[in-house]
């Protein structure tokens, strides 16, 4: 865990009130109690099942088991590390964050090693951009010239050149002082079988890829022939992963359109941008992704989809459809109109505005159709044929399929409506088909993120076991009974803290407990416990997610015993019920010691050792009896 200062950790989980963090993805659609529910993030359901409650500053899901505080949410939701979710919040809810040393070992090698790969990134930018000005350049400049790419563009995106050779960039970034272990992080270099690096980028324009902030994070390389393949891409790396970026977005978000024009070629896009369509970003090689989806939809109320025109361009389209549509069916917060255009006659962007100028490929966005428009469309074109005409049972597994995407019921009966006509039956009729297709689907993907989630928590089991303090066995363990009394300890809040209501040898202890890590927790909660304020529940969660309570993620085991005991009628009931539950937990202590000491009393042959046992029995024994009387009481 990084060291960011404890205050700052608590300014910001007390500023970043989990109703808004949250409401940025989820949207409410109920309000019970304390609790406002809306349809899980983390996996699929018709019926909500995921809650926030501001109170305490938590959210969880009674469905899939996550919860956490805002931080965790946003780790878990944003994909981001400890410290990059706080910075994350922080920046939203003006909190200042410093990134200080990180106290475990393994962290701050890693952000070291980012750090030297980033610097090797930029240097190797620098090198290509000078080439391309080189005298080897020449054949690279007269290609970027085919292409029309005018001299501004080439210096704005940093456009480069790898010359031909095995050893070039190397060479250079040795000279720089750099050693071959952060330059195999950098994926600049593949290794031959004798262990050297090779370049990977020979012969190739070059095309650096930026993430949002305008850091170079991995490179594309053109061909300038016919040699294959057309492009070489960074492999992902420490500091990038392409399924998370779209290509120039650094440039798009400062058009500040609400559109994001989204293309799947870097060099589309950049021809796009020459012609002065500056919102278009391109997806970056791979298929589009809801981690893009939800990039684009921090910088735009609307996406244009471009594919490809070919067999291959429509499939990704369709699947790209139904991903997003699934993405957004969890998200209920993020609201994004999502459209799909198409370049006439099988051109690409690039070539088509080329072509037929700009003005002519702003009419094809203005025409692009909505989604839901888009897949009927589909559905209709696909299976229609002018001799032989609509082959009406296929279309009509497309419509059933497609409709069952559509999670909106206004766009689902449009369809189905639509659909009635070639179908010769009740739009009713097809809306319910359209219904248990989805359905369906629901449950199969329940069971299928079900499995996700589970292996996500076991991978963060493994991580805490690792980082854990106390290697010793059993150190996770927690009895009920003691779970119950922590919950308990929490809610009853600062009467905890007076004397008058709860004696001070009835204010829980750390040797209450038994194992390692929830002392620990509790020494924690004892330290922050503020006399007027109790202790803030999220801060406290923020403790829990560091360790395991009986093999699990502490923080989910808490919050699962919250909802488990009972809610007293009257804070007096409260209080009475957290002193007979620790008077509990001391009992059970109490009278393992002791039959401890009968066991030792009857081995012991010493009668001097035999009286000192035997003394001990019976103030033990008298301290039972007195919690027994003391509960009774109540
Ligand atoms: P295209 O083949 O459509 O390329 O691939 P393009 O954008 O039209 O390229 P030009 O105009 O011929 O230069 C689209 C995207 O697919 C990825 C690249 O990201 C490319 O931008 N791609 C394509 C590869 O990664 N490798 C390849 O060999 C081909
Ligand atoms: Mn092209």
């Amino acid at each position: 865990m990084a060291k960011i200062p404890e205050s700052t950790i608590d300014e910001v989980l007390s500023k970043a009130d989990i109703e808004s963090v949250v409401g940025k993805y989820v949207s409410f659609t109920k309000k019970t109690g304390q609790n406002l529910f809306g349809l899980c993030p983390f996996h699929s359901e018709k019926t909500p099942s995921f809650s926030v409650n501001s109170q305490k500053g938590l959210y969880r899901c009674f469905g899939c088991g996550k919860g956490g505080n805002s931080i965790g949410f946003i780790m878990e939701i944003e994909k981001m590390s400890f410290p990059e979710a706080v910075k994350y919040l922080g920046d939203q809810y003006g909190v200042h964050v410093e990134w200080g040393e990180d106290d475990s070992k393994g962290a701050s090698d890693l952000k070291e090693r980012k750090k030297r790969v980033m610097n090797i990134l930029t240097d190797a930018a620098g090198y290509y951009y000078k080439a391309l000005n080189s005298n080897a350049g020449k054949a690279a400049r007269d290609y970027a010239a085919k292409r029309q790419l005018s001299q501004k563009t080439l210096v704005s995106f940093g456009i480069g050149y790898a010359p031909d050779g095995f050893d070039n960039l190397y060479k250079f970034l040795k000279q720089k002082g750099y050693n071959d272990a952060d330059l195999k992080d950098s994926g600049l270099f593949t290794v031959a079988r004798n262990g050297n690096l090779i370049d990977l980028f020979r012969g190739r324009l070059i095309v650096p890829i930026f993430d949002a902030f305008g850091k170079i994070i991995a490179f594309g390389g053109r061909n300038l022939g016919a040699e294959l393949p057309k492009y070489v891409n960074s492999p992902d790396s420490l500091v990038y992963k392409k399924k998370n970026h779209l290509y120039a977005l650094n440039f798009a978000k400062q058009a500040k359109s609400k559109q994001l024009i989204i293309v799947e070629g870097y060099m589309d896009a950049i021809a796009m941008h020459q012609a002065g369509i500056t919102n278009t970003v391109a997806a970056l090689g791979t298929a589009f992704t809801d981690s893009q989806l939800q990039l684009a939809s921090k910088y735009a109320e609307e996406v244009v989809f471009f594919f490809d025109s070919d067999n291959a361009g429509k499939n990704a389209a369709l699947r790209a459809s139904q991903m997003m549509l699934s993405y957004l069916r969890r998200m209920t917060g993020i609201k994004i109109r999502i459209r799909i255009a198409a370049v006439p006659n099988g051109k690409d962007p690039d070539e088509y505005i080329k072509n037929d100028g700009v003005e002519a490929f702003k009419a094809v966005v203005k025409s692009a159709k909505d989604v839901n428009d888009y897949l009927f469309s589909r559905a209709y074109d696909d299976n229609y044929d002018a001799d032989s005409g609509l082959d009406q049972t296929k279309f009509q597994e497309d419509i059933i399929t497609y409709g069952s995407w559509l999670y909106d019921p206004i766009k689902r009966e449009k369809m189905a409506a639509q659909a009635a006509q070639y179908l010769g039956a009740r739009s009713e009729t097809i809306v319910s088909a359209m219904e248990r297709a989805e359905n369906d689907d629901i449950s199969k993907k329940f069971t299928q993120d079900q499995r996700d989630i589970e292996r996500e928590q076991n991978k963060e089991i493994e991580q805490r076991q690792q980082t854990s303090k106390t290697a010793a066995p059993k150190a996770d363990i927690v009895t009920r009974d003691e779970m119950e009394l922590f919950v308990r300890a929490v809610r009853i809040g600062p009467s905890l803290a007076d004397a008058k209501r709860i004696a001070r040898t009835d204010v829980l202890r750390k040797n209450d407990f038994g194992g390692e890590n929830i002392k620990e927790v509790i020494t924690f909660f004892l330290e922050h416990f503020d006399a007027s304020k109790g202790v803030s529940e999220a801060l406290l969660v923020n403790k829990l997610s560091e360790v395991l309570f009986n093999g699990m993620p502490a923080e989910k085991f808490y919050m699962a015993m919250c909802d488990k005991v009972p809610m007293e009628s009257t804070p007096e009931a409260e209080i009475d019920m957290y002193k007979k539950t620790l008077y509990e937990v001391r009992g059970k202590k109490c009278s393992k010691e002791l039959l401890k000491l009968q066991g030792r009393l009857n081995k012991e042959e010493d009668p001097a050792k035999k009286q000192e046992l035997i003394a001990n029995i019976e103030k033990l024994d008298k301290y039972y009896q007195l919690l027994q009387q003391k509960s009774e009481e109540l």
